[in-house]
């Protein structure tokens, strides 16, 4: 089977009405990022950080899988498919995606302070004082800004593999996930889906400057009708 890499962002869970935080000015949902998701503001202020992803984990639980979540799905049909997603939520896996990378880490998984590889799943808030087996505070399992991205290697190994690569609904604004593209073969097909698409310039770059809803439904009835081995 021809492999598929799909590059996801925040724009492909905006129709599940989860926001992006680059339409909103660099706020994610009215935070300054940087007050939390990063380790200053967890130093700062724990309480704040804890208390936003509470927020974000109950919202998951209001929200579903949109259509371009399930298009995607249906490209296993025909395709060996890898999503690698910038995303904390876990729409794609609750739409039916079997390979789900997150590059971000997250929202129904927390940390250990102690040991970084000390991770659990987790479904309710997380409060200060939930500790780990080594008694010190869980965090949530999120990369935040200036921290390593362990899933990195992974994603550059799968991305260099990538027969076609599919980007979605990302402002390829932050490092190192944006640089990815740059790992793939010369001269596969890019197809690129957002409404407010940013890159221009390569060879075979197909853009779709469209919602993920509709853009992504093209993309997977093209993919899937002129399917060749
Ligand atoms: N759902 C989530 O998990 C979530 C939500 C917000 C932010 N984040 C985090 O914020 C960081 C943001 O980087 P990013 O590039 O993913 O997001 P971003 O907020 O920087 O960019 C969002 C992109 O989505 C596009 N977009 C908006 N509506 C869309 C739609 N309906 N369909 C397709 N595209 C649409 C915008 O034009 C923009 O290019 C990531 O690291 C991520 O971890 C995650």
């Amino acid at each position: 089977m021809k492999k598929i890499v799909v590059l996801t962002g925040a724009g492909v869970s905006a129709e599940s009405g989860i926001s992006t935080f680059r339409d909103a000015d660099g706020l994610w949902e009215g935070h300054d990022v940087m007050e939390v998701a990063s380790p200053q503001g967890w130093e700062q202020d724990r309480k704040k950080v804890l208390e936003f992803y509470n927020l974000r984990r109950r919202q998951l639980k209001e929200v579903q899988p949109n259509a371009a979540h399930k298009a995607l799905r249906e490209l296993e049909e025909k395709y060996e498919v890898h999503i690698i997603t910038q995303n904390v939520d876990d729409l794609h896996e609750r739409a039916g995606s079997s390979n789900v990378i997150h590059l971000h880490g997250q929202l129904k998984k927390v940390r250990s302070t102690f040991d970084e590889k000390l991770v659990l799943d987790w479904e309710d808030d997380l409060n200060e004082g939930d500790l780990c087996e080594h008694l010190s505070q869980l965090r949530p399992d999120i990369v935040w800004f200036g921290e390593e991205v362990p899933m990195m290697e992974r994603a550059i190994e799968i991305t260099a593999q990538a027969e076609i690569l599919i980007i979605i609904g990302t402002s390829l604004q932050v490092y190192p996930a944006a640089g990815l593209m740059d790992y793939t073969r010369r001269g596969i097909p890019v197809y690129f889906i957002d409404p407010k698409p940013a890159v221009s310039g390569r060879d075979r770059l197909i853009v779709y400057a469209e919602k993920a809803s509709v853009g992504v439904r093209k993309v997977v009835d093209e993919l899937l009708s002129s399917y060749q081995t």
